[in-house]
């Protein structure tokens, strides 16, 4: 890593950033050495499923610049109905895993760490490219995100079995090809996530009812990772209230009902939680300031990260979440960390904009830092 200790900065905010962001932190064993997270971000550059040079030296640029946890874009555990899309990176297969092998080791050469994210979408799946283009859509409940039943179909028994042990092969994988842990993607209104939110689950089952239900599949899948993988092998939960293409539906309006969903999946054995929020500085339940990373630690005992809208400028985030928006600066978020609320910041955009992103913040350059270009969803830079 070229960023090892915080640089002076005249500027007391940048020096103070700096200072803050750069103390390490544990997750089950791991040593991650500062608190910045690259966020998992599905770029489309693996043809065949397969990440290649150009993807090896994306993320590197990352490590080699400081972000201390590299979370990589979602990529498909090995069933057929994960994904849809052949430009999209999937975790089984030679070729494919000897790819990721790469990946970790460029990253691990230039002192950074790294997880890989793994996605199944269930429902959202709409038509598959080769090689598994006749595969349905599966889910909880056959039903979309939109409250549609489309063309998928509910979850048989041995539906559930492949999804949890493509889940667990795909983690052994993570750990013998070189990964330092796993992010398991609940998140967003793909398949777990399908589970959780009452939403997609109208199963009468025991997977399906009242919240810690409606956690049964998922909390048996964490297991399931858990007991294939070493004990000291983390792994994370990625989580949110939000759905694609819904923004504003909940998986828990309480703190209790948060719990009853969390409670289980730490106990099944997950050792850090990431919280996808969009904005980070909002509060997630009346009558207190905790964010929803805030929360999940509060309620799990359990490391959390944190996410959204880090290191944009404020008109990009005005743009992103509506006229008027309020734009809160690196001060709130820092306090935040100092307090306990939560333990690591995952940067999505800001770090594609700039791959040296963390190495201005980490040496306290913020004058050095550029502004967000929705262009840099296009490139691999
Ligand atoms: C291009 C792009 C692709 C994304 N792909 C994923 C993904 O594969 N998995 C995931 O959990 N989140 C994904 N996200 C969400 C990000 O991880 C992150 O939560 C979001 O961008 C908010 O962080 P930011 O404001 O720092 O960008 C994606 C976001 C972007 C911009």
């Amino acid at each position: 890593m070229t960023v090892t200790e915080p640089a002076a900065s005249a500027d007391p905010a940048a020096s103070r950033a700096a200072e803050i962001l750069s103390r390490p932190v544990t997750i089950n064993g791991l040593t991650v050495p500062n608190r910045i997270v690259m966020a998992p971000m599905t770029r489309r550059f693996s043809p065949g499923g397969v990440p290649g040079e150009d993807v090896r030296s994306y993320y590197a640029r990352r490590a080699a610049a400081g972000v201390g946890l590299i979370v990589t874009e979602g990529t498909y555990v090995g069933h057929e109905s994960a994904g849809q899309s052949d430009d999209i990176p999937r975790f089984h297969g030679e070729d494919q895993l000897a790819g990721w092998a790469r990946v970790a080791a460029d990253v691990h050469a230039a002192g950074g760490t790294i997880v890989p994210q793994l996605w199944h979408i269930g429902m959202a799946r709409k038509q598959g490219d080769p090689p598994f283009a006749d595969a349905p859509a599966v889910g909880p409940s056959g039903i979309r995100l939109d409250g549609t039943e489309g063309t998928g179909r509910a979850m048989t028994r041995t539906d559930l079995d492949a999804v949890i042990g493509a889940f667990a092969e795909a983690a052994t994988a993570a750990e013998r090809i070189g990964f330092d842990g796993v992010e398991l993607h609940g998140a967003h209104g793909y398949l777990l996530d399908q589970f959780l939110w009452a939403g997609t689950n109208r199963r009468t089952d025991a997977y399906g009812g009242a919240p810690v239900a409606r956690t049964k599949f998922v909390a048996e899948l964490v297991a399931a990772v858990r007991e294939a993988v070493s004990p000291g092998f983390p792994v994370i939960f990625r989580y949110s209230q939000w759905k694609l293409e819904n923004y504003d539906v909940r998986l828990a309006e309480t703190p209790q009902e948060l719990e009853a969903i969390l409670a289980p999946l730490a106990e099944a054995g997950v050792d850090a939680f990431h919280a996808s929020t969009r904005r980070y500085w909002v509060p997630e339940f009346d009558g207190s300031d905790l964010n929803l990373a805030g929360w999940t630690r509060k309620l799990t005992g359990r490391p959390a990260i944190t996410v959204g809208s880090v290191g944009l400028d404020g008109d990009f985030v005005r743009a992103f979440v509506g006229e008027g928006a309020p734009v809160q600066g690196i001060d709130d978020l820092l306090d935040r960390l100092e307090r306990d609320e939560f333990d690591l910041v995952a940067v999505g955009r800001a770090l594609l904009q700039d791959p040296q992103w963390a190495a201005k913040v980490l040496s306290g350059r913020f004058t050095d830092l550029r502004p967000y270009d929705a262009a840099a969803t296009r490139t691999l830079s």
